[in-house]
């Protein structure tokens, strides 16, 4: 068991929470819903991070950032889980470059999970902006591959999380903790 590492997530649908604590069982160390977050970080090697990507923005990053900092957090490492497959590489460093500064992203360590979608699990708003990004696909002209795939994927539920994913980030945490 380390007390040196601790996971804060926050998670809509449970990927994210799945992450977390599977990532606390590899390391021995806590996995804890960011609202629960110890008023005392600063005894920790690192503090990670995890969220969702929400219309591409790393969702609740800026608030998280603040909150952590200000109880003390040293290191921070941190983990988006999505919607698209691993391999979309081009698009998950867009999302990085979009919600990272060039120093955070120097000085932050982060990496992205693929998960999937649980219409079962999801709030109205979150339906319905779904709902939103269908109707807009359909009504796309020119699609490309990509586009062709995101609108068949987005019909239904889909689960491509796997344990594995976990592997460099929890090597990344050995290295720190
Ligand atoms: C409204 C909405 C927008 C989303 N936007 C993205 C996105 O931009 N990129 C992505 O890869 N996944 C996106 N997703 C999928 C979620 O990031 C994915 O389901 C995530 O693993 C959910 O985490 P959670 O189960 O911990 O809440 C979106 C999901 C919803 C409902």
């Amino acid at each position: 068991m380390t007390n040196n590492l601790i996971i804060l997530y926050n998670s809509k649908t449970g990927f994210t929470r799945k992450y977390a604590e599977l990532l606390a069982l590899e390391l021995g160390c806590t996995a804890l819903p960011l609202s629960r977050a110890p008023a005392d970080l600063s005894g920790y090697a690192a503090v990670v991070f995890g969220s969702r990507l929400h219309a591409g923005i790393f969702d609740g990053w800026k608030k998280a950032q603040k909150l952590l900092q200000s109880r003390g957090a040293k290191r921070l490492v941190v983990f988006a889980t999505g919607a698209m497959p691993n391999e979309a590489e081009e698009r998950i460093r867009t999302v990085w470059e979009q919600n990272l500064t060039p120093a955070e992203q120097e000085a932050i360590p982060h990496f992205y999970l693929q998960a999937g979608l649980c219409y079962e699990k999801m709030g109205g708003v979150d339906r319905a902006m779904m709902k939103f990004a269908a109707w807009a696909m359909s009504r796309k002209k020119a699609k490309t591959p990509e586009d062709e795939a995101f609108q068949g994927a987005i019909r239904q539920s889909y689960d491509i999380s796997d344990p594995k994913y976990i592997a460099p980030l929890a090597e990344c945490l050995r290295g720190l903790g």
